[in-house]
């Protein structure tokens, strides 16, 4: 779903888009939802038809910047599958988390305390430019602020400074203003934006919405 959102939004916004799956034949021969509900892939393609189904390498290759959508437990295998050589060079926007939902919620998360996904995929493509960023944000609210009214924040952590410009010029396309974009620092910061999710979903279960955000209130 969050592939989708972040798809549909930038062929809106006028990019050439594909989306990387593992076998694009058995993707678009499924009819009905997934685990999650997701529904099938083949309708959202008819309403989304400037928007490609590629493998993931192809995907990779594809891409000036590369968006892991992926589920963040597996993230490594898709980024394996997108293949080294795709990513290497470039901006690769990590929104993904590792959770476990097996005990139901909030998740537990896989990576916490003193390491984080999206610092495991820098180490393990050190010449990717990784980007953590919106992954405190429901995917309707990321590609699409003005759903939460008035002022809040999106998150930016990663060790290359042109590759967080990039990321921010197309959070800026989304909707967010600049001033909202808050620029964490180095991609160790990922821990901490990624041990936020526990809070998320407490607060989604109080709320009973997603459309809630993070919004920075101070004195000065
Ligand atoms: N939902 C939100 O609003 C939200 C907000 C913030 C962050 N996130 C994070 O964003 C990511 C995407 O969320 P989602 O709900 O769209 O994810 P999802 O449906 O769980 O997974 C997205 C994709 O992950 C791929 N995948 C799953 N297992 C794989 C494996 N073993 N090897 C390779 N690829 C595999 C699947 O590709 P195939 O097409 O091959 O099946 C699937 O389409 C997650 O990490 C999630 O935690 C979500």
């Amino acid at each position: 779903m969050v592939g989708r959102a972040v798809a549909a939004r930038l062929d809106e916004l006028g990019h050439e888009v594909a989306i990387g799956t593992r076998n694009p034949e058995q993707t678009l021969s499924r009819t009905e939802p997934d685990a999650m509900g997701t529904p099938a892939f083949t309708p959202w393609q008819r309403a989304n038809s400037g928007v490609e189904l590629l493998s993931y390498s192809e995907a990779g290759a594809h891409g000036e910047v590369v968006i892991n959508a992926t589920n963040g437990a597996n993230s490594l295998a898709a980024l394996e599958a997108t293949g080294g050589r795709n990513l290497a060079g470039k901006v690769l926007i990590d929104i993904a988390l590792a959770l476990d939902f097996s005990e139901g919620m909030p998740p537990k998360l896989l990576i916490a305390s003193d390491d984080s996904l999206a610092e495991q995929i820098q180490r393990t493509y050190p010449e990717a430019r990784v980007v953590k960023t919106l992954n405190t944000i429901f995917c309707d609210v990321m590609v699409n602020p003005s759903r939460v009214p008035g002022a809040h924040n999106v998150f930016v952590a990663g060790n290359d400074e042109s590759a967080k410009t990039t990321a921010k010029s197309i959070l800026n396309e989304f909707g967010w203003p600049s001033e909202a974009t808050l620029d964490l620092g180095g991609i160790e910061v990922a821990r901490s934006v990624e041990l936020y999710m526990p809070l998320y979903f407490t607060l989604h279960g109080v709320l009973g919405t997603f459309d809630f955000n993070i919004a920075m209130v101070r004195t000065s």
